[in-house]
């Protein structure tokens, strides 16, 4: 009886492990794309000193305290509209590139099995994901 219940302990305390490691892992494929794509001027932290930030007449936001700017909400739709780009009028000398056209060549490339637009929309959406995960 006393072993069979360490076994359960043990088997739930497994699936636990397992668990907490998908979860951490969840933001992966968002994570490994900002690190590509946003870093260089963001910051490999996202607090805005990436690489090449200095070569901006503006200040690159530090990406962690968006939350913070926004009386502690996190505004994803804001978010996924600033990196998609294609809805937004955006003025003159905007530095921050528009990801929603490059991700719409790429996955052109990919084939359209699962239809281009789901393919943009979700890199997009992951990215977003990934940044409220990073939140202070
Ligand atoms: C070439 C430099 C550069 C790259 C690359 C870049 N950004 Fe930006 N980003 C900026 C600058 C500068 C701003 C502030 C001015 C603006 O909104 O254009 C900004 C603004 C933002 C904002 C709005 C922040 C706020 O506080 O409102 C978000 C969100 C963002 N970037 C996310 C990303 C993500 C995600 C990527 C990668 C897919 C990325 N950026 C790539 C330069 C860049």
């Amino acid at each position: 009886m006393f072993r069979s219940w360490i076994l359960a302990a043990t088997g739930v305390l497994c699936a636990t492990a397992v668990l907490a490691q998908d979860a951490s892992d969840e933001y992966a494929a968002g994570r490994e794309e900002y690190l590509v794509a946003c870093a260089a001027c963001h910051g490999e932290k996202a607090d805005g000193n990436g690489e090449i930030a200095t070569m901006f007449k503006d200040r690159v936001p530090d990406l962690t305290g968006i939350a913070k700017r926004n009386d502690g909400t996190f505004p994803l739709l804001k978010v996924i509209q600033s990196i998609d780009g294609r809805a937004v009028i955006r003025g003159h000398g905007n530095p921050m590139p528009v990801f929603g056209n490059r991700y719409r060549a790429a996955a052109n490339g990919e084939g359209a099995i699962l239809g281009t637009e789901a393919i943009v929309r979700g890199r997009v959406l992951e990215l977003a994901l990934y940044i409220q995960s990073i939140q202070e």
